[in-house]
């Protein structure tokens, strides 16, 4: 950790990322900002694949038509680095372009029979439970909700409702790691344990974990766990990944079937098709710029702006925390003055608004018929930010 460069953090650091000047952007957690250096690796690794296309993707990337002079192929070199990052191993990690191709391969994989169920949070993405009913559906299985409270989130109610959700017909659970609206760290490894009890498998989606929370996968006992580093682990955007329990790798296959099908796990992955690879080959880049700038000190500094926005527009605007503490990470999701309205349609004017009349990037949400605003905090956001946000969604009163 450097002390130095953690004072630094706040509008400063806007110096390292291309964003617009003058815009405020409250949205790392949507479509995460990527720095210059992290772009300027990547577009380093294009020019060398340009030298040499076919060297570089159908020999050094993973060796696809043969060996080349590399020791360790090209995006195994990357797989390694990214799942030390989070407590694992290389060759339990593969590449996907996001979480929601992390979240289609598991999917697609799964052997359903008619009537079996997949469990799903009604906090989860509606993007992931569009795969999951899709995927239900076409096998005549029924994909279930678990209703969860939002707000008055508390992980003992959590962890308690899902274990009464689980059935003998439950064929896989999809649990988020950070939920995507609401921005709740959820009690993931408590949860696992009550479907690991169950002799259920778990999917978690960790679409907003790396880089935003400590990560460690093994440990959190999932049996798949998907995530994007384009998001707070600052990689250029498509990069995703998904990680594998070892007795579950096989079987599993890409979104996309070419060149490696049958020949296990990463060989399917890590060629599917030519595209360009170089978000996934620069990610390192983007892991060693937040060792440097200090992972700790990152997000020690992400979660206290995001709790200090809580505190001080809820003492502003009159609401009771939506959730304890221990279930916020880089972002919070905080309630609106009722009258600044109640419909979606009112939610997106707002956003709208906020956008060409402001220049403030942040989602806002219409959850149980009250509108919402979500703060994403990053090191080059500070309370200055907030403030700004507030007197502006003050203004449509
Ligand atoms: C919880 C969650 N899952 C999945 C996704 C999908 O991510 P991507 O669009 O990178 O696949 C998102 C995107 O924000 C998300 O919030």
């Amino acid at each position: 950790m450097n002390p130095a460069l953690q004072a630094g953090f706040g509008r400063e650091m806007l110096a390292h990322w291309p964003l617009e000047t003058g815009v405020i952007y409250l949205n790392h957690g949507t479509v995460g900002a990527t720095p210059r250096r992290v772009l300027a690796a990547q577009q380093a690794l294009r020019e060398e694949m340009e030298q040499q296309p076919a060297r570089f993707l159908l020999r050094e990337l993973c060796g696809l038509s043969g060996p080349s002079d590399r020791a360790v192929p090209r995006l195994r070199e990357a797989a390694s680095a990214v799942a030390r990052f989070m407590g694992a191993q290389g060759p339990d990690l593969v590449f996907v372009d996001n979480a929601t191709a992390g979240v289609n391969a598991v999917l697609g994989s799964l052997e359903l029979n008619p009537g079996d169920q997949i469990l799903i949070t009604n906090l989860a993405y509606g993007a992931v439970r569009n795969a999951a009913a899709f995927s239900a559906e076409r096998r005549g299985a029924r994909l279930v909700t678990l209703e969860l409270p939002f707000p008055g989130a508390e992980p003992a109610l959590y962890i308690n409702r899902l274990s009464q959700a689980l059935t003998p017909r439950t064929r896989l659970v999809i649990l988020d790691h950070i939920t995507s609206e609401t921005a709740l760290v959820l009690p993931l490894a408590e949860m696992a344990a009550c479907c690991r009890a169950a002799g259920v498998p778990v999917l978690a989606d960790g679409a907003h974990a790396p880089g935003a929370i400590p990560l460690d996968i093994p440990r959190l006992g999932v049996d798949y766990y998907t995530g994007n580093l384009h998001k707070w682990a600052l990689a250029p955007k498509g990069c995703g990944f998904l990680w594998v329990a070892p007795e579950r790798q096989q079987g599993l296959h890409p979104p996309v079937i070419s060149w490696g099908l049958g020949q296990g796990f990463v060989q399917e992955f890590d060629w599917v098709g030519t595209k360009d690879p170089t978000p996934f080959l620069a990610a390192p880049a983007a892991l060693a710029l937040m060792q440097e700038w200090g992972l700790e000190a990152m997000q020690a500094y992400n979660h206290h702006l995001a709790r200090q926005a809580l505190a001080w527009l809820s003492a502003r605007w009159g609401f009771e925390p939506p959730a304890p503490e221990a279930m916020l990470g880089s972002m919070v999701t905080l309630p609106l003055p009722a009258a600044l309205g109640s419909t979606r349609q009112e939610a997106l004017r707002l956003q709208y608004a906020l956008l060409y009349e402001h220049r403030i990037e942040a989602p806002i949400l219409c959850l149980g018929g009250r509108l919402w605003v979500r703060i994403s905090a990053q090191v080059y956001n500070s309370l200055e930010d907030v403030e700004a946000l507030a007197l502006a969604l003050e203004a449509y009163k």
